[in-house]
C-alpha cells in the first residue's frame, strides 16, 4: 500500500506505433501486481483503444469479458469515463468536481486496476482546450484519485501513450517520474529515437524533465542473448541516448541489460490473462531497471 506516498509514474512513449507499447504496458502491469504485491493503476490514453479492448477480450477468467462490458457501457452512459473527467475540468469557470470511485476505474484483478479509453479521445485535439490548463489535467486527476476514500492507495501508476504527442499525452508527460520508450531492433529504430528525444526535449524542457529510458523490445535472441544484429541496434541507440544527455541536457538512459525478447503468442499475455512464464524474468529485469532510474 502506498500510505501517504504519491504513486510512482510511468508512460509508454513512442510515436511508431506497433514497437509494443501497449503490450509492455500491460506486461509490466501485470508482473508488478503479480510478482510485488504492488497496487498497480493502468491507463488507456489511445483513442484507438487498443488496451481496453484486451482487456474486454480477456478470455482467461472467463466472465471478465462480460463484467467488463456492462461496466463499461455503464461507466459511457453515466458520464465517468477520462473524456467525461477532462471535459469537467476544462469547464469555464468550474471547479474541477469529478469524484473518483469505481465507475471511474476498473478493476481486473485486486492489484491491477484499469482506466480504460474511448473513442471521444479522437475529438479532444480538435476541442479548443486551452494548452496550459491541459498541462495539468493529468496531476490534477492524479491528485483526486490519491485523496479519494473509494479507492485503493496505488504504488505505480502507467500510462499506455497514443503514437503522437496528443493534449493528454502533454499533461501526462509534465507529471511522470519515467518515460520509458520501447524501440525494435530494426534499421529505423535509431532515427526514430532521435526524434522522439529531440521532440521531447522540446515538450518537457519548462517542466521537471522525467527520466527517459528506452529499452529494446522484440529482441531476437540466440543462446538466451541479443543476437550479434540486435546488439548493432542497441549500440546505436545507446550512443544516441548517451548524446543526448550530454548535448541537450535531458535524461536519456538506455537499458542495456532489461531487454524484452521477441516471443511468438505475446498477444495472449494481454487476452489471455498473464504474461507467459517464460518472459516473467524479462519483465521483471526492466521493472528493476525503471526503479533503478526513478527512486
Ligand atoms: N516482445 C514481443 N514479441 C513478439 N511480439 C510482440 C512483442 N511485443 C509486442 N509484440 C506484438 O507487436 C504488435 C504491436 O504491439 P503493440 O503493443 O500493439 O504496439 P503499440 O502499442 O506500440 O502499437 C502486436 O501484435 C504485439 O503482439
Ligand atoms: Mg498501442
Amino acid at each position: 500500500m502506498a500510505g501517504n506516498k504519491s504513486p510512482k509514474t510511468i508512460a509508454t512513449i513512442n510515436f511508431k506505433g506497433g514497437v509494443g507499447k501497449t503490450t509492455v504496458t500491460w506486461c509490466l502491469a501485470d508482473t508488478l501486481a503479480t510478482y510485488s504485491n504492488a497496487s498497480v493503476l493502468m491507463f488507456d490514453l489511445d483513442a484507438q483503444m487498443s488496451l481496453t479492448q484486451a482487456v474486454g477480450l480477456n478470455e482467461d477468467s472467463g466472465s471478465l469479458h462480460a463484467a467488463f462490458g456492462s461496466w463499461y457501457d455503464k461507466s459511457v452512459s453515466d458520464r465517468r469515463t477520462i473524456f467525461d473527467a477532462i471535459d469537467q475540468y476544462t469547464k469555464p469557470g468550474a471547479h474541477f468536481d469529478f469524484p473518483i470511485a469505481y465507475d471511474f476505474i476498473y478493476q481486473i484483478t485486486k492489484g491491477l486496476h484499469f482506466v480504460p479509453s474511448v473513442e471521444d479521445l479522437y475529438w479532444l485535439e480538435l476541442e479548443v482546450f486551452d494548452r496550459d490548463q491541459m498541462k495539468d489535467f493529468m496531476r490534477r486527476l492524479l491528485g483526486k484519485i490519491h485523496h479519494s476514500s473509494k479507492v485503493t492507495d496505488y504504488d505505480y501508476v502507467l500510462f499506455d501513450c497514443p503514437p503522437s504527442f496528443t493534449l493528454l499525452s502533454y499533461s501526462v508527460l509534465s507529471c511522470c517520474d519515467l518515460v520509458l520508450i520501447p524501440v525494435n531492433p530494426d534499421f529505423f529504430a535509431s532515427r526514430g529515437v532521435s526524434l522522439l528525444l529531440n521532440s521531447l526535449k522540446m515538450r518537457i524542457e519548462p517542466h521537471p524533465t522525467p527520466q527517459i529510458a528506452v529499452f529494446m523490445n522484440k529482441t531476437k535472441t540466440w543462446a538466451n542473448s541479443p543476437t550479434k544484429e540486435t546488439t548493432f541496434y542497441m549500440r546505436q541507440i545507446q550512443q544516441i541516448c548517451d548524446r543526448a544527455t550530454k548535448d541537450h541536457g535531458i535524461r536519456a538512459k538506455f537499458f542495456d541489460d532489461a531487454w524484452v525478447r521477441e516471443r511468438v503468442g505475446i498477444k495472449r499475455a494481454i487476452t489471455g490473462g498473464g504474461v507467459p512464464a517464460d518472459l516473467v524474468a524479462d519483465f521483471q529485469t526492466l521493472w528493476s531497471a525503471c526503479l533503478g532510474v526513478i527512486k
